[in-house]
């Protein structure tokens, strides 16, 4: 009876299917040990060999993983959300109201949205403060801090545009200050201006312009531009704490001198 479940077993383990999903064997050795992380997309996001410092939740407090988390949050939220809104300056203030109150969960749904995207840039701001709190920037991760500044960018422009949205007194005004702010830029104020808003001021132009820019502009760049922030991190050979050697290591390093 045991060999005939060891034969089954090994028959399934050594099956085309079985082999297609599991592409390493139990990780009782450097070899497969090594394959999992290459082979799993989200253990591939670390280095091969990472210390325990740079690994530590008090090191990066997890703040790049949590603003990465925020986006995805307000990319699915923002896919249903497209489902009750439409951008129109007669429809969109009623089909806001509408899903606050008559949509089931729509309130939830809204309140996730907005307060995912206050989190998104508040978690940013952190995780800034925090790759310069502990000398991130420095070489060879400068390109990736400018990467950063982009993304930081990116995620307040996503706020901005979304903000008028809701076409409530909020939004008209703040929309209606912003942009004028924008216009006393002395080179290319007055054109920003005019491109944002497609006219002389705050009008259904504005609106689709607005609406284009949050749902798909600026949500498909910043997906790129996150792609590439992250895989650079894996490039520059994890965390900077990694380039640092563990208490272990160092003393591994002292016995064999
Ligand atoms: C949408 C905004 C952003 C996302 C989704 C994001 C995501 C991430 C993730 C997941 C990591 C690796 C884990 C971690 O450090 O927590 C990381 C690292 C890093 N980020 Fe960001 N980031 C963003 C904005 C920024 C900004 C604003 C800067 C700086 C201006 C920046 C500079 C860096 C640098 C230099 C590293 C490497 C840190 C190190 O080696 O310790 N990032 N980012």
């Amino acid at each position: 009876m045991k060999n005939l479940l060891q034969n089954l077993w090994e028959k399934v383990t050594n099956s085309r299917p079985w082999k297609s999903f599991f592409r390493h064997g139990w990780p009782d050795n450097p070899l497969d040990r090594s394959l999992i992380m290459t082979t799993n997309i989200f253990f591939h996001l670390h280095p091969v060999r990472v210390n325990k410092k740079s690994i530590r939740a008090a090191y990066s407090l997890g703040l790049g993983v949590i603003t990465t988390v925020m986006f995805i949050i307000l990319a699915l939220t923002g896919i249903l959300l497209m489902f009750y809104y439409v951008p129109s300056t007669e429809l969109a203030y009623f089909d806001i109201v509408k899903l606050q109150t008559k949509v089931p969960f729509g309130q939830l749904l809204r309140n996730m949205h907005r307060w995912g995207a206050h989190l998104m840039v508040l978690s940013a701001v952190l995780h800034m403060v925090r790759v310069f709190y502990t000398g991130a920037y420095k070489p060879p991760r400068e390109f990736n801090w400018v990467v950063g500044v982009i993304l930081l960018i990116l995620t307040i422009a996503g706020s901005f545009t979304g903000y008028l949205l809701p076409w409530d007194q909020l939004a008209f005004w703040a929309i209606t200050v912003g942009t004028s702010v924008a216009a006393y830029e002395p080179l290319m104020g007055k054109t920003i201006k005019k491109i944002l808003l497609g006219g002389p001021e705050v009008g259904q132009a504005a609106l689709t312009r607005f609406y284009g820019l949050h749902v798909m502009v600026v949500p498909a760049i910043l997906l790129l531009v996150i792609s590439l922030h992250i895989w650079r991190v894996r490039k520059d050979g994890g965390l900077a704490a990694n380039e640092v050697k563990d208490d272990d290591e160092l003393e591994a390093e002292n016995d064999s001198n």
